[in-house]
């Protein structure tokens, strides 16, 4: 699965059909996605207005539990690659196998974020950047944004509302007279895109769409999920999914009442952000919907959605629980937790020291609420098992831990097998290794767990 990228490189002509097929086979998704999320990022996926991260951690654990080995996640941001890279540094968002960003005039694959060169191309098509800048500047209610969100098909500003109808009005006539094709797009009650006619969210989407129906890969289904006025868009594309979260904005349900309300593809959720994008994959019947974060004791879930990255989710959601003291301390309890290791199973911690997987439950039961009352987050991001024989997994992904202000990441193999015949009696963990992620390792090494 890791030669995908190589090959890519080495075949030019195909390059973007097989990038997005490589982010596909990357995330494990070998046939047609069953389910691609398509979300807006501020105020949808990202509720500012919660310091906990609570419902982004929510969906974070359902994506990676039950989604990311078999479904596409996508990313579609007003924000600038700048802007973007800023917020995934400050909130715990996970590794989208897709980014859209600057309102649909930037697409990027995979983590390291390859450009679609054929989609510049096609916004370069009767785009004047210098004569939208030219016309704008005719009207001083306009604010320049920062530099950052002036990107090459995409020119933005801020307006307050009372003046954008007027605005955008005449702006649109001198824009015509001069023979653009544009677009422009109110969002937030504050912010104004102007963009090439062919751009947008809804646009970028459908030609996500068109590409994947190339390969045959369409998705079995896709669910858009915004809050402002540039995700109205991505409402439009057919045969999609549409979540407006509660908190969205008064011109994103003008928009919806104008134009959507006899669709019933499309809700306005009664939950905020990511709560409102779990509460229609429920709605829709997309999918497993139960956040294994809000499952306060996992004997209770079973067993149809016993996969790897389950199992991975489901330790970390304890090892944060044990730690913060939010699960009782019992004797069975740990021992529940030691028979699911191999006695002769092996933790290589990043320092590079040999622990067996026992001392290391053994250190953990020490550490029982040492964490309590103090913010501690765990997270993990691009879980992805490979199958090696009937019995066997070898699951990589990173483990992110928040403690206090510190953020660190291991990337992290775990070799697991299977107690009976199949997964449906769970996982015995037999070997862990973990590598400090670049630019994210700890400097107390005296933290050994997991
Ligand atoms: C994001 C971008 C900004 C844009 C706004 C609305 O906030 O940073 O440039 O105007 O989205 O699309
Ligand atoms: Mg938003």
């Amino acid at each position: 699965m890791f030669l995908v990228k190589p090959q890519l490189i080495l075949q030019p002509k195909h390059l973007l059909s097989k990038l997005l097929i490589g982010c596909m086979i990357m995330a494990g998704v070998n046939s047609c996605p069953r389910l691609m999320v398509v979300s807006d990022l501020d105020l949808t996926m990202v509720d500012h207005y919660d310091s906990e991260n609570h419902s982004l951690l929510r969906f974070n654990a359902l994506w990676e539990a039950n989604y990311r080995h078999n479904s596409l996640l996508v990313f579609s941001t007003g924000r600038s690659p700048a802007i973007y890279k800023q917020l995934r540094k400050e909130k715990p968002l996970l590794s989208p196998d897709i980014t859209v960003m600057s309102v649909g005039t930037e697409i990027a694959y995979g983590e390291s974020m390859v450009p679609d060169n054929d989609w510049v191309e096609f916004l370069n098509q009767n785009w004047d950047r210098n004569m939208v800048i030219e016309e704008t500047r005719k009207f001083p209610e306009l604010i320049p944004q920062s530099e950052t969100e002036q990107r090459p098909h995409k020119v933005s500003f801020y307006i307050e509302k009372d003046k954008a109808g007027e605005v955008i009005k005449a702006l649109s006539e001198s824009l015509e007279k001069n023979g653009l094709d544009f677009k422009i797009i109110y969002s937030g009650g504050i912010a104004l895109d102007v963009l090439p006619h062919g751009a947008g969210k809804g646009q970028a989407l459908a030609y996500l769409l068109k590409r994947l129906k190339t390969e045959g890969k369409v998705p079995d289904n896709t669910l858009a999920c915004g809050d402002s006025g540039n995700d109205a868009e991505l409402f439009s594309v057919p045969e999609v999914y549409g979540v407006m979260v509660s908190n969205a904005q008064e011109e994103l349900l003008q928009w919806y009442a104008e134009n959507a309300k006899n669709n019933p593809n499309i809700i306005h959720a009664t939950e905020r952000c990511a709560a409102g994008i779990i509460q229609a994959i429920g709605h829709f019947s997309l999918g497993p919907n139960t956040s294994p974060r809000d499952v306060p004791h996992f004997s209770e879930c079973k067993p149809d959605n016993v996969n790897p990255g389950h199992e991975i989710v489901k330790f970390y959601l304890f090892y944060e629980r044990w730690r913060c003291a939010e699960v009782e301390d019992t004797d069975p309890c740990m021992e529940n937790l030691k028979v699911d290791y191999h006695p002769a199973g092996v933790f290589v911690h990043p320092s590079g020291v040999e622990r067996s997987l026992h001392d290391c439950i053994n250190a953990m039961r020490s550490c029982y609420g040492d964490k309590q009352g103090r913010k501690f987050q765990v997270w993990v991001d691009r879980v992805s098992p490979v199958q090696m024989s009937s019995d066997t997994w070898i699951v990589k992904f990173d483990k992110w831990e928040l403690s206090g202000d510190e953020r660190h990441c291991c990337i992290t193999t775990v070799v697991l097998s299977s107690k009976g015949a199949d997964a449906s009696d769970g996982f015995t963990w037999r070997h862990m290794h973990q590598t400090w992620l670049e630019g994210w390792g700890g400097k107390d090494h005296s933290n050994w767990l997991f």
